[in-house]
């Protein structure tokens, strides 16, 4: 279903950027002991692929119903609530779908204005998705989108679902106080672990995708990724890990298929979030992470590539590639007149696609740049479920390796407290006096 190629990650390819045979035996133990410490540790993610078939039938059973009543399905949400279910529908919807998904991750007033102002509230559920049932940006679009279904005259428990936590936060007192239908997401998976609960799968089974088959999918590569050889999970971690020693600070994600373009933005917060941080489980300063790039193929062939092939040598490339695409289009014979372009007629658009792939792989590694290709046979439910595996089972390997908490996220606390005391939050008047006290800017450094 899914083929993993470290072959260009070696010096035996790219000189002395890659890695020597030796090197890699050498550091052998680092994934057995990062396996180990992970398995002990059980994250609750690793429990997803298995044992949830009630949950699905619950899940189906409401998607049915909206694919029968509604015509929009409104995910209220951000970060791990949106990317997962954003990431899938790119991937998965053909253009075929009954239902109309939008997934509003901002609190930009002119996007909300644009996007909901247009929709039949009448027709539309909405799908506010949050773990800790407390985001202030989901909390205010809800609060939005509740007030314009009262003025409607419509009743909240018809138009509004909830995704949270199973007793924490804000949202299950709202969901049982207004009597909306509501999923829980297990206590012990983080957000951006959460793709396959339902926060991604009733936005997917809405959208009308196979959502056992995507768990199939995880529960195949949680085969793979738990075995103690040929682990594409633990070689894809140690390569990145042992790539930040060697100044490889960037991941570029690269896929050649449109339909995986924001597995980019999800793999993006799912490696960025996880493996950023000031301090290692002993409470020693380590800063580590991997800043992750998201780009597209062929699109950034004209954009970001030039600085992938030619600037520092600080990135590992993973290429995206699919096998045989869902539909696939001719490339006419035209113009034969013109000599140079002729070359093209009678091949297809799939073809210059994976053409222009293989030779920017093969224009890396004369650069001498690091970089793998992951090869799904074909995008759909199942390659989906296990290409999401994969990655959080990478992720959270990367971080047993770097010996950090792949779960939290302190990092982003102190922005979240300064929002609270500058929208005037009870309890938050210290911080707003601590940021009132933020040295004066120089007005000569401000250019109007
Ligand atoms: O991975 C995480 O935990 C975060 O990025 C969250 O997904 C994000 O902050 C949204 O949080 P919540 O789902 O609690 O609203």
């Amino acid at each position: 279903m899914l083929r993993f190629d470290f072959n260009n990650m070696m010096s035996a390819i790219i000189g002395k950027q890659g890695f020597s045979q030796n090197e890699l035996s050498d550091a052998k133990s680092m994934m057995t002991d990062a396996l180990r410490k992970l398995k002990q540790k059980a994250p609750g993610f690793m429990q997803l692929p298995h044992g949830q078939a009630q949950i699905c039938d619950d899940i189906v059973a409401t998607a049915t119903m909206i694919r029968e009543k509604y015509e929009n399905f409104v995910v209220l949400g951000i970060g791990g609530s949106a990317l997962g279910p954003i990431a899938v529908e790119q991937a998965l919807c053909i253009g075929d779908s009954k239902v109309r998904l939008i997934v509003e991750d901002n609190v930009d007033p002119e996007r909300l204005l644009n996007v909901l102002g247009g929709l039949d509230l009448k027709k539309t559920m909405f799908n506010v998705i949050t773990k800790s049932g407390k985001t202030s940006e989901t909390m205010a679009q809800m609060m939005y989108v509740a007030d314009a279904l009262n003025k409607a005259g419509l009743a909240l428990s018809e138009h509004i679902i909830a995704t949270t936590d199973e007793s924490k936060g804000n949202l299950v007192v709202i969901a049982q106080k207004e009597n909306l239908k509501m999923f829980v997401i297990p206590a012990n998976v983080g957000g951006r672990f959460s793709e396959l609960t339902p926060v991604g799968l009733l936005p997917a089974a809405v959208c009308g995708h196979d959502i056992r088959a995507m768990l199939e999918g995880a529960a195949y590569m949680d085969a793979l990724c738990t075995r103690e050889e040929s682990n594409p999970a633990a070689l894809y971690a140690l390569m990145h890990v042992l790539g930040m020693k060697k100044g490889q600070n960037i991941s570029v994600m690269l896929p050649y298929a449109d339909s995986l373009k924001y597995m980019s933005d999800w793999y993006a917060q799912l490696w960025a979030e996880s493996l950023g941080k000031r301090y290692d489980l002993d409470g020693k300063e380590v800063y580590a992470g991997q800043t992750p790039v998201k780009a597209l193929g062929v699109t950034d062939q004209h954009s970001q590539i030039q600085l992938f092939t030619e600037g520092p040598f600080d990135k590992i490339v993973t290429f995206l590639k699919v096998d045989a695409f869902r539909n696939d289009l001719d490339i006419p014979p035209a113009f034969e007149y013109v000599e140079d372009i002729a070359f093209l007629g009678g091949k297809t658009f799939g073809q210059l696609l994976e053409a222009e792939r293989s030779a920017t792989e093969y224009a890396l590694c004369v650069a001498q740049r690091p970089n793998l290709t992951i090869a799904l046979r074909q995008v759909n439910a199942h390659s989906v479920g296990a290409l999401l595996y994969f990655f959080e089972m990478a992720t959270a390997l990367a971080g047993e390796m770097l010996g950090i908490d792949t779960y939290d996220q302190p990092g982003v606390e102190e922005g979240k407290l300064a929002t609270f005391a500058l929208m005037g939050k009870a309890g938050f008047e210290q911080k707003k006096k601590e940021l009132d006290a933020r040295p004066a800017k120089d007005a000569a450094l401000i250019i109007e």
